[in-house]
């Protein structure tokens, strides 16, 4: 299936399955060798990151523990800016190796974000891992060493990724045809 229809757009195969899961391991490898006897903490952004999550942590053959937060937006009562919010970190982090699991860094502004909130919880050190990054529209620097692949701007599809909520499911990364 080389093509799929998800709502009003089509889109065409762009990384498989296979792809995605032989690199997806080659990057948990790297993982398992650097942070071998810290016991990281693998914090798993949702919704879109639950798929890789799912694959990159059962190549996580170190002792570690993994729980799932979200990130969300709302318009603060009396301002006019946007506001981040973390949800459902219940883990104390003070002291901790943690490593954040994201799906895929646009701009890099959500990433900004959490780690500035991350921060004010004092963990020993933060590691970026990242399915996906497209560093022609990152707009701030950031330090991402796991990284499975690097992609153009164009917009995608699968592997935990949506269009307008759907899409989601597909086993492969698809992207849209203009
Ligand atoms: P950033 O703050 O610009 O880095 O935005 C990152 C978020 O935008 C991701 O967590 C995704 O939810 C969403 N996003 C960015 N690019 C895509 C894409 O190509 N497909 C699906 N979602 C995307
Ligand atoms: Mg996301």
């Amino acid at each position: 299936m080389n093509t799929v229809q998800v709502k009003d757009k089509q889109f065409s195969l762009y990384i498989s399955e296979d792809s995605l899961l032989k690199r997806v391991k080659e990057v948990a490898e790297q993982i398992n060798a650097d942070l071998a006897g810290k016991k990281p903490l693998f914090l798993v952004i949702l919704n879109g990151s639950f798929v890789f999550a799912a694959d990159l942590l059962r190549d996580i053959t170190i002792p570690s523990e993994i729980t799932f937060i979200r990130v969300a937006s709302y318009e603060g009562f009396n301002s006019t800016g946007e506001v981040k919010q973390l949800i459902g970190l219940s883990q104390n982090i003070e002291g901790r190796t943690v490593v954040i699991v994201e799906d895929i860094i646009d701009s890099g502004k959500t990433m900004q974000e959490l780690l500035k909130m991350l921060e004010k919880e004092n963990p020993k050190e933060v590691h970026i891992a990242s399915l996906l990054v497209k560093p022609g529209n990152l707009k701030v620097n950031l330090n991402i060493p796991y990284r499975c692949f690097d992609i153009d701007n164009d917009f995608i599809v699968g592997y935990g990724l949506d269009y307008d909520h759907e899409g989601r499911n597909l086993r492969h990364i698809y992207k849209v045809i203009e």
